[in-house]
């Protein structure tokens, strides 16, 4: 569709004009570095963009989207850019994002295969696994929906603070918040889910790493 193609030079240089009307300045500061406080962990879908529902400026947010918003300690991507956000750009939130409705979440639920993207929906079956109970005890499906939609942003916060990036952080004394949040979809409004955790404590032992390493 080149005609849609085109008009993304056209609104970037109404933006471009819009910026610099409201700040002459705007690009000038920004290019001189980044020091966002937030590393945001999203989902793809189109209808969640980080900034926009937040009322963030460029450079306030560092942003990591994939389908359904997932933590999997093996992604060599999401690892990359939570050491950079932690332990280079010296973040103090980490906010997971989930929405209503999101589709990786509902498709996980069934058993219809997509594609290649099934591998990635399958670490999402493991929290239904882990919450199968909870879940099945909701009966309506839009209900139960939304409910795993949470479980599986509570599910990331915590595998968040099972990474030796963030247990390190906490370790050398560093202020590291992560948040649980899901966006709805319905309405635009974010709910705090209530699940932040600042250090280790309510972890299980086993996942807690000895620190011997970083003390070397
Ligand atoms: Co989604």
């Amino acid at each position: 569709m080149p005609q849609l193609f085109e008009q993304l030079f056209e609104n970037n240089k109404k933006w471009v004009a819009d910026t610099l009307k409201k700040d002459p300045e705007f690009f000038k500061d920004l290019a001189k570095g980044q020091t966002p406080p937030i590393l945001w962990i999203g989902c793809s879908d189109s209808r969640v963009p980080a900034n926009d529902i937040t009322g963030m400026k460029p450079g306030q947010v560092f942003v990591h989207r994939n389908i359904a918003n997932m933590v999997v300690h093996t992604d060599m991507s999401m690892l990359s850019v939570l050491d950079y956000a932690v332990n280079v750009l010296n973040v103090t939130h980490v906010i997971v994002c989930g929405h209503y409705g999101c589709g990786g979440v509902i498709t996980a639920m069934g058993s219809q295969q997509v594609g290649i993207i099934d591998n990635w929906l399958r670490h999402i079956k493991d929290v239904y696994r882990i919450h199968q109970k909870e879940l099945e005890a909701i009966a309506d499906m839009k209900e139960r929906e939304n409910r795993f939609v949470e479980l599986n942003v509570i599910e990331q916060v915590f595998d968040l603070s099972k990474t030796s990036i963030v247990q390190n952080a906490w370790r050398n004394k560093r202020k590291l918040f992560v948040h649980g949040l899901v966006y709805d979809i319905n309405n635009g409004y974010l709910k705090d889910l209530d699940v932040t955790i600042e250090n280790g404590d309510e972890l299980p032992k086993y996942y807690l790493l000895d620190q011997s390493f970083i003390n070397k």
